[in-house]
């Protein structure tokens, strides 16, 4: 059986239970790796202050913070992409985390300076009409 469905009904919480789902790229990569990652620039302290956050509210089985691979927005790291709104942030730090919560995950608003944009191919947020 697929290990990840095990898990969510030993939790009592079906992939459809979450609300939302924060994914923050924790990919990491040698130290001098041309692309960077997010891996080195503290995305690892993001997810766990924001994982912290949500329990300390007992959101932790509402809201699902996980550490996803490579994003594939390397340059603009770390990366975190909130779903179901497919809302992409770059530059994240530990002290973005309070406001994401407050305002991406809590009330459904957009913080545009997060927001990825890219001059040289067009962004996840562009294509959905975020940026
Ligand atoms: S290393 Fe984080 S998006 Fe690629």
């Amino acid at each position: 059986m697929f290990n990840g469905a095990v898990r969510t009904e030993r939790e009592g919480v079906g992939m459809e239970g979450y609300k939302k789902h924060i994914f923050i790229c924790e990919n990491l990569r040698d130290a001098d790796s041309p692309k960077g990652s997010c891996g080195r620039k503290s995305s690892s302290e993001i997810k766990i202050k924001l994982k912290a956050a949500l329990k300390a509210r007992g959101l932790e089985k509402v809201y699902r913070a996980n550490t996803a691979g490579c994003l594939g927005m390397c340059e603009h790291g770390p990366t975190v992409v909130i779903y179901p709104q497919g809302v992409w942030y770059g530059g994240v730090t530990t002290d973005d985390v309070d406001e994401i919560l407050e305002k991406s995950i809590l009330a459904d608003e957009v913080i545009e300076r997060l927001l990825i944009k890219d001059a040289k191919k067009e962004s996840p947020n562009e294509k959905i009409g975020f940026a």
